[in-house]
């Protein structure tokens, strides 16, 4: 099997052992101590707003990879942050991001994805090209004084690194993505994303709040319990590493593949094929190495609902899925991560919201086991608290 990162393979070697002397000992990547996170977290309308503006407006979000639109004219929107974006690749072939919202009276001037030279606004036609500028009002008569110079679509900072494409929703903002990722750039550069092909995008709409869902990915002490018939018998339970990137996190979980290492020569090794690999990027991205493939999770609350999480789920190939072969391949990974979060992880979820309103406490305790968890909470409060 092709190997999916380029990471040392010292590094690569001493996660490994790292993880193989947990599952002798039983044990797993401990936190300093228990964390108590308060239930209103996941309910306070207030809290809510202050992560839409500090974390969905004020931080940048991945939008996704950059070979999804590798041509000039290709392009994306994205409404899910509440503020509609376009990206779109110029001729001169740099990522552009602009607000997709007409300057004549704010229709939104593309939807989906695509390729287009110019952008015509669907509501009365004025039409701008790849790089924002106004090139068109139809009628022009009727708007003495309108300048189109000063009516472009509205830009907004994109930038596109490490075959990740990240954009900001505030117009006027700039940002620097390595300060973000804060030393997890290594790591992503590791995996040559240029090259990988988006198989299929879903789309789901859960009631939980939006960093419940997040919750789900962030440890495997529920796996034996939780997932008995369809995670068990592939990853072990309670066994994973925890590394810090400032705010983001990797979490190395051990699949049961990994005994087999105990047999080969450490320089046959490969940390991808044993394990999956968690990423929190943040503030609201999950990106998932899965052995053979990617997955990312960009979760987003739906509108002032601390209730309601909705999130587009992607599945990256590191080849077209060019034969029905692969094709079914791709399609029993994806039916197996929806099988499980659909019928087990998010059902259990919503349950959750809904007994943060019973008044049983006031608090949630996150194990030292469950490292990630604490240390993805305490960087919202961190950031929030920064904001405030
Ligand atoms: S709103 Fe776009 S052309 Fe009128
Ligand atoms: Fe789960």
């Amino acid at each position: 099997m092709q190997r999916l990162t380029t990471l040392d393979q010292g590094c690569q070697v001493a996660q490994l052992r790292l993880l193989l002397r947990y599952v002798d000992t039983k044990t797993t990547a401990m936190a300093e101590s228990v964390y108590r996170n308060p239930v209103t977290d996941y309910t306070c309308p207030d809290q809510l707003a202050a992560e839409r503006e500090t974390l969905f407006r004020r931080h940048p979000l991945l939008m996704g990879l950059g070979s999804e639109i590798p041509e000039p004219g290709d392009f994306l929107t994205d409404d899910f942050s509440g503020v509609p974006i376009l990206v779109v690749r110029g001729e001169d072939g740099v990522l552009r991001g602009f607000l997709n919202v007409c300057r004549h009276r704010g229709s939104r001037v593309a939807q989906g994805r695509g390729n287009r030279k110019r952008f015509v606004c669907p509501y009365h036609a004025w039409t701008y090209g790849s790089d924002g500028r106004l090139l068109r009002i139809p009628h022009d008569e009727g708007f003495p004084g309108v300048d189109p110079a000063c009516h472009g679509l509205t830009p907004v900072p994109v930038v596109e690194k490490y075959g990740l494409v990240w954009a900001m929703t505030s117009p006027g903002a700039e940002f620097d993505i390595d300060e973000a990722l804060e030393g997890a750039e290594g790591d992503l550069a590791s995996f040559d994303l240029g090259r990988y092909s988006l198989y299929e995008t879903r789309v789901l709409e859960q009631k939980m709040n939006w960093k419940l869902v997040i919750d789900t990915f962030l440890e495997t002490y529920h796996v034996r319990v939780l997932h008995p018939s369809t995670l068990d018998p592939i990853l072990h339970s309670n066994v994973g590493t925890f590394d810090e990137f400032g705010r983001n996190s990797r979490s190395i979980y051990a699949r049961r593949s990994l005994d087999e290492l105990r047999d080969l020569p450490e320089t046959d090794w490969d940390l991808v094929h044993h394990t999956a690999i968690v990423y929190v990027l943040f503030p609201n991205t999950v990106f998932i190495v899965q052995q053979d493939h990617l997955e990312t999770w960009r979760i987003f609350p739906v509108e002032d609902d601390p209730d309601r999480a909705r999130m587009y789920v992607q599945l990256y190939t590191p080849e077209p899925a060019l034969t029905e072969s692969a094709k079914g391949h791709w399609d029993r990974n994806m039916d197996l991560l929806m099988s499980i979060v659909l019928e087990e992880d998010f059902p259990n979820g919503e349950n959750i919201q809904r007994s943060f309103y019973s008044g049983a406490q006031e608090h949630v305790t996150y194990g030292r086991n469950e490292p990630a968890l604490g240390h993805y909470h305490e960087s919202i409060k961190r950031h929030l608290a920064r904001a405030a």
